[in-house]
Formats: structure tokens, C-alpha cells, sequence
């Protein structure tokens, strides 16, 4: 393509720019203009190797032809039909693709436009459910510390992450968190799942008999990605599931990062051996070429909501953009890719390259902690006195200057390539990140 043909924005006021420095982008603007494979490219041509898969979403690598030429093919056929009340076959092509995907069980499929919004529809549906069953009392969601769930007002207030909170007042009532898992004390520079940390799934024991059957869910991602990579102890969901079935409390995994192959299975609940009642997704659903969540319930969640309804609708809830013909032929293609390429299969094979390539960083100064899991790495570095998430953000400039899209959260660099990535790309997203901290005090 010729460069000279990329867009090129000359005007940087009216975007209010999400989970960004407005005033230092204004100034100093980053622009990414094309896409292919492992790659990036500015509005000038220069390439950035991805190191991120998007925001841990472009799994299938960038610009897939199969992915785009469904989409076109869809939009030519049926622009946008209603799912209220009405149909049309792409959307229930596309749930049930979904459903063999996810684990025995959770067969039931209801489609949102983001992780966000699949976090609320997983708590409404909980709630519901428990009402449905005659425990109406069942009214308390349980989240954890460093949880994200996205920015909806349930999945904020559930979610725990300070930064994502102060701004907007009260929250939701009736939540409580248990604490997250990290443990740098005991667990730092652990390869795949830390040893330590699995009783900290035993405070759930200490919700209940504060909060009685009260409960009605508990939300947890199986890696927390967002707060800077956390992988769960081992044992510690399996645990958590047992607390749940003891107290007749749902559990609910945020697969939105987790889903798709990125810790080498097809979801984290297949992976890390234990099945959820309610699972959320999105991102690498529609290789994110077209915004797409989805929320993935039991049988019996659904059977119980439904039946227990009058005549007439039974579930309150729904987005106009739901099962969105242009979404569900995404989703329909990336599904093939995600089968046709072994996507899965393929981050399970580079998983041991990647983990020995970012545990090099050890002896990188000011390294505090490195955690692997699937085609996932945090990078913990020491703050700077006095300017926590200074650090990182100097090392994500540089890389980007570099050739490298990292990702920063505080000094924590996260990474997740997408799972096409091949060795040399591990060496260069790792070699170019080495310098960055090497070079930056
Ligand atoms: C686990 C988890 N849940 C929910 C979300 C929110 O997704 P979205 O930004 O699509 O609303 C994210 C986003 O990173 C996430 O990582």
C-alpha cells in the first residue's frame, strides 16, 4: 500500500481520548495507521512490532483476510437487524460456535460489544438467576482486590482497582472484595503458576460467615491481566469453586483476556482445570476487527431464569448492537482461524521460548519480578521515588521509539503478543525492552 495514502489526522482536539495523558498525546502524538500480521505501521511507514496483540486482543495476528472479507461479505447481505424479538441466522451461527468452544455445560450465549458490558450482563444474570431460584436475598457481589471488569458501574465497583474508582462517588452497594494474590515475598521470579497463595481462596469462607447467604457471585479473572499480570496459586481456584458449591454461590471467570488461546488453551477454565457457572468474553471473540463480547452461562442458569418467568420476555437485558451481523461474522471467521491454525496449540508450543525469554530480564536493573503464563509476561520494575508508573511509561516511549508496542500498567510492562508470534519476534520485543530498561534509570 502506499504510505502516502494512510490517513493522517490534522486536527487532535475533539477525541477525548480513553485511559489516556491527553495533554502529553496532544504534544507528543503516536499515531498507528495500518496493520498486517505481527506489525503495526505509522502514518510515515515505520513498522512497530506488537508486542501486545492490540490491547490483548488481535490474537490471529493483524489484518486476517478471512476475518475481513466476512465482515465485507456481511455488510454487502444485512447491514443491522434487531435482535429483540427477532433473528437473523448469523447470530446463532456465531453462539453456537461459541458454545462448542466453551467448556461442557456452559452451553447459553448472550452477546454484548464488550468486555465491559459482558461483565455487567454476567453480574445482572447472576442476580437474576438467584432470584429466579427463590433466594432473592442473594443480592451481594464479591469481587477481588486488583480485579478488572471493565469500566460499567458493576464491573467497576467489583473490579478492584483503586485508580479506576476515585473518581466516580459510591459504587455499587453490596460488594466486597477478597484479596488478590500477590505475594513478592513469597512468589517473586516464579515461572508459570506461583507455590504459595493458594489459602488466600479460604477468605471467601471469611465473606460468608460475615455476609450469611447473602451471596450471590464471585467474580475473578483466572490470570488478572490488567492490574500487571497475577497468576492464580495453584490450587486457588480450585478452591475458590469448592467454597462456591458449599454456599451456593456462583462463580463467574472474566475470561476477556484469558479466552481465545491466550493461555494456551481455549479459555483459562479449561487450562487451569476448573469450570466457572458464568464466563465472559470479548476481544479475541472477533480477533477484535468488529467490537464483540459474550457472556456464556450454565444450562441451568438459563433454564431457571427462563421458566421461572411469565409469558413475555424473561430476562430483562439486552444491547441494540447484540449478536451485531458485522460482529457475528467476525466472530464466526476468527473461530475458524482460531481451529483451522490451532491458535491454542500453537501459544502452548512457544510458551516455554517466551518464558525463558522474559525471565532473562532478571538481572535487568530494577527489575523486581517477572511472571509468565500462556503468551502472557509481567515485568514488575522498581517506581521511581515519589512518581509510581513514571518508570514504565519512560520504557514504553523508548520501546515505541524503538520499534516495540509494549504495554505499561504503573511500572509493571505487560505483554501478550499475538499467538502467531514467532521466535525472532520473542527476541526482538525482549532484546528491544532490554535496552529500554537498561537505558532508563
Ligand atoms: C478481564 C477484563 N474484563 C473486562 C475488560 C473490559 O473490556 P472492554 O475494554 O472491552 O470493555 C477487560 C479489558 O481489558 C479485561 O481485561
Amino acid at each position: 500500500m502506499n504510505e502516502m495514502s494512510l490517513p493522517r489526522p490534522n486536527n487532535l482536539d475533539s477525541f477525548w481520548m480513553p485511559y489516556s495523558d491527553n495533554r502529553y498525546f496532544k504534544q507528543n502524538p503516536r499515531m498507528l495507521a495500518r496493520a498486517e500480521g505481527m506489525s503495526y505501521y505509522t502514518p510515515e511507514g515505520r513498522e512497530v512490532l506488537d508486542g501486545t496483540a492490540g490491547l490483548w486482543c488481535c490474537n490471529a495476528g493483524h489484518g486476517r483476510r478471512e476475518i475481513t472479507e466476512a465482515i465485507q461479505k456481511q455488510a454487502a447481505l444485512m447491514d443491522f437487524a434487531p435482535t429483540f424479538q427477532l433473528g437473523h441466522p448469523i447470530a446463532f451461527e456465531a453462539a453456537a460456535r461459541v458454545a462448542e468452544m466453551t467448556p461442557a455445560g456452559l452451553d447459553k450465549v448472550f452477546f454484548t460489544n464488550s468486555g465491559s458490558e459482558s461483565a455487567d450482563t454476567a453480574l445482572k444474570i447472576a442476580l437474576a438467576y438467584q432470584r429466579a431460584r427463590g433466594q432473592s436475598q442473594r443480592v451481594r457481589l464479591i469481587g477481588r482486590e486488583r480485579g478488572y471488569h471493565g469500566v460499567g458501574f458493576g464491573g467497576m465497583s467489583v473490579g478492584g482497582i483503586g485508580g479506576n474508582r476515585k473518581q466516580f462517588g459510591a459504587m455499587l452497594p453490596y460488594v466486597d472484595h477478597l484479596p488478590h494474590t500477590h505475594d513478592l515475598k513469597r512468589n517473586a521470579f516464579t515461572k508459570g503458576q506461583p507455590e504459595h497463595g493458594t489459602e488466600l481462596a479460604d477468605r471467601l469462607e471469611d465473606l460468608v460467615t460475615l455476609h450469611g447467604d447473602t451471596i450471590a457471585a464471585v467474580m475473578v479473572e483466572p490470570v488478572a491481566g490488567s492490574t500487571g499480570v497475577l497468576v492464580p496459586p495453584t490450587g486457588y481456584l480450585q478452591r475458590l469453586r469448592e467454597i462456591c458449591d458449599r454456599h451456593g454461590i456462583l462463580l463467574i471467570f472474566d475470561e476477556v483476556i484469558t479466552g481465545f488461546g491466550r493461555i494456551g488453551a481455549d479459555f483459562g477454565a479449561e487450562r487451569l482445570g476448573v469450570t466457572p457457572d458464568i464466563m465472559t468474553m470479548a476481544k479475541g471473540l472477533t480477533n477484535a476487527a468488529v467490537p464483540m463480547g459474550a457472556v456464556a452461562t450454565s444450562n441451568e442458569i438459563f433454564d431457571t431464569v427462563v421458566n421461572s418467568s411469565p409469558a413475555g420476555i424473561e430476562l430483562f437485558h439486552g444491547y441494540t448492537y447484540s449478536g451485531h451481523p458485522l460482529a457475528a461474522a467476525a466472530a464466526i471467521a476468527t473461530l475458524g482461524l482460531h481451529r483451522e491454525e490451532d491458535l491454542p496449540g500453537r501459544a502452548r508450543a512457544m510458551e516455554p521460548y517466551w518464558e525463558e525469554a522474559t525471565h532473562s530480564l532478571r538481572s535487568a536493573p530494577g527489575v523486581m519480578d517477572i511472571r509468565n503464563f500462556g503468551l502472557i509476561a509481567g515485568i514488575e520494575l522498581t517506581p521511581r521515588e515519589g512518581k509510581p508508573g513514571a518508570r514504565a511509561m519512560d520504557v514504553f516511549r523508548k520501546c515505541f521509539d524503538d520499534g516495540v508496542l509494549i504495554r505499561v500498567t504503573g511500572d509493571i510492562v505487560a505483554l501478550s503478543p499475538p499467538l502467531i508470534v514467532e521466535k525472532p519476534h520473542v527476541d526482538r520485543i525482549i532484546g528491544t525492552l532490554s535496552d529500554a530498561i537498561h537505558a532508563i534509570a
